[in-house]
């Protein structure tokens, strides 16, 4: 089975007070819950077997919430990260789990969106060694791992957090990597910001030439959720969209469905206690409804 880590760890500092209390992979993005998101991009990845990485104070929350994925045709497990000291620690906490497998890697404040990314995500999966990242252009690149390529459209070099960026393609939070994730990630010393960065993991593929770098394009849409303007924007989208075509973004239950992880009669089930939000009706719809475009 295809292994992912999703990694809700952090302090949300940078949310507070919002996070105070409650990370900010609970907090909800427009009708769901964040950690959502992030999770059926694994899904769509045909990934099942998840790790959830968070806080021990934030352990049974994603618990109750989530459980063992079960009703969702997944398997989740979950660890803990005592304190966050930075994304490479994921791939270290992870590596019982992995045992020296392959894995793909997201952030739970991470949400993408889009026609193609499917195909992506298979892509990503298709070769056997190295790793995957994504390179994706924004307006802001400072405040993202930054990538920097020649003409040919090749990797010159992978910057956190650049002052002065060479590009203005972001590396989002997914990535893809072989058996030896954990072995590089243990290799990484704290970065002056004091964390074990991920982009210093994916320098040793890079520095061995088996780092692909795939773009994701304008047909996709890659949100932050690290700021309030950006959860307020990451909502509207999502409003916005659900609204005019009356299909959701990132359902699991119905990503779940779509797949055949679960079956048309567990799909009415689920939809019973979510029956006042309107989120129960909708599951509902899908049992009768006609989608033809992809996941
Ligand atoms: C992290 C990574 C960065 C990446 C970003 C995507 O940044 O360090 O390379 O571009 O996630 O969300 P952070 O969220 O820790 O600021």
């Amino acid at each position: 089975m295809r292994k992912g880590i999703l990694l809700a760890g952090g302090t949300g500092s940078r949310l507070y007070p919002m996070t105070q209390v409650v990370c900010k992979q609970l907090l909800p993005i427009y009708d769901k819950p964040m950690i959502y998101y992030p999770l059926v991009t694994l899904m769509q990845a045909n990934i099942r077997d998840v790790l959830i990485i968070c806080t021990p104070h934030d352990l049974s929350l994603f618990q109750a919430l989530l459980g063992d994925g079960g009703r969702w045709g997944l398997k989740l497990q979950y660890a803990e990260q005592a304190s966050p000291e930075g994304l490479a620690q994921a791939l270290m906490i992870a590596e019982s789990f992995l045992a020296g497998e392959a894995c793909a890697l997201i952030l739970g404040d991470n949400v993408f969106y889009g026609q193609h990314l499917t195909a992506n995500l298979n892509r990503a999966w298709q070769t056997q060694s190295g790793a995957t990242v994504f390179g994706y252009h924004v307006a802001n690149p400072h405040a993202y791992g930054v990538i920097e390529f020649n003409d040919a459209g090749h990797v010159l070099s992978i910057e956190e957090k650049p002052l002065h960026p060479r590009s203005h393609y972001a590396m989002p939070g997914l990535y893809f990597f072989d058996g030896r994730a954990a072995m590089f990630a243990k290799t990484v010393v704290p970065s002056a910001r004091g964390e074990l960065e991920i982009v210093d993991v994916i320098h040793h593929y890079l520095a061995l030439g088996e780092l692909r770098v795939d773009i994701l394009g304008r047909g996709t849409a890659w949100l932050d959720t690290g700021t309030p303007d950006a959860m307020a924007e990451a909502t509207q989208f999502v409003a916005a969209i659900e609204k005019r075509q009356g299909l959701k973004i990132n359902c699991p239950e119905e990503v779940a469905f779509h797949n055949g992880w679960i079956t048309a009669s567990q799909l009415a089930e689920l939809a019973q206690p979510l029956l006042k939000s309107g989120y129960g009706e909708y599951l509902l719809g899908l049992l009768d409804k006609q989608v033809f475009d992809e996941m």
